[in-house]
């Protein structure tokens, strides 16, 4: 939604139609067009090297399914353009907020960066994120990692 606001062509992909139909909903009401598959993110392809930025958002699977759905979006990025992954880092589960409380659906950056196979890395990291709960929440604490695709490669 926000990429679409700002005037991206957007494809957005989930497997739940209940998902899908509140995302519609929102899209509708923010006034912006995005393209929405239902799909499931471990064994659907998208096109390859097609995408300008991919970007996985709090998806939390277990490694092996994790593993598969990262390298499909790895693989359709397009030469020069992005893959972005955030979610829930495996640290959050004792010393953040919120989140998944299986282990097994969690990740580090480093689970990500073994996993996207050779996409450059710009940026690798845990990022700790504010989350409402009054001064004795603690923050959340995701995975983040950038990558790239060399141009012309
Ligand atoms: C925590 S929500 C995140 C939603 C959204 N990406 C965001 O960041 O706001 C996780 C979403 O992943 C979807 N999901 C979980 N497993 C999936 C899979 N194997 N394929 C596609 N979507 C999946 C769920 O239906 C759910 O909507």
């Amino acid at each position: 939604m926000w990429l679409a606001r700002r005037g991206w062509r957007v494809t957005g992909v989930d497997f739940s139609d209940v998902a899908l139909r509140a995302a519609r909903e929102l899209a509708a009401a923010s006034g912006v067009e995005i393209e929405w598959i239902e799909a499931d993110a471990v064994t659907w392809v998208p096109p390859g090297r097609a995408y300008d930025l991919v970007t996985v958002m709090y998806l939390q699977l277990p490694a092996h399914e994790r593993r598969a759905a990262l390298a499909h979006a790895a693989a359709a990025v397009r030469p020069g353009g992005t893959l972005l992954v955030v979610g829930h880092d495996r640290l959050n589960l004792t010393e953040g907020s919120g989140g998944p409380t299986q282990a097994d659906v969690l990740f580090t950056p480093d689970d990500v960066v073994a996993e996207i196979g050779d996409l450059a890395i710009e940026k690798s990291l845990r990022v700790r994120r504010p989350v409402d709960g009054g001064a004795a929440a603690r923050d959340a604490i995701d995975a983040l990692v950038r990558a790239r695709r060399p141009a012309g490669a």
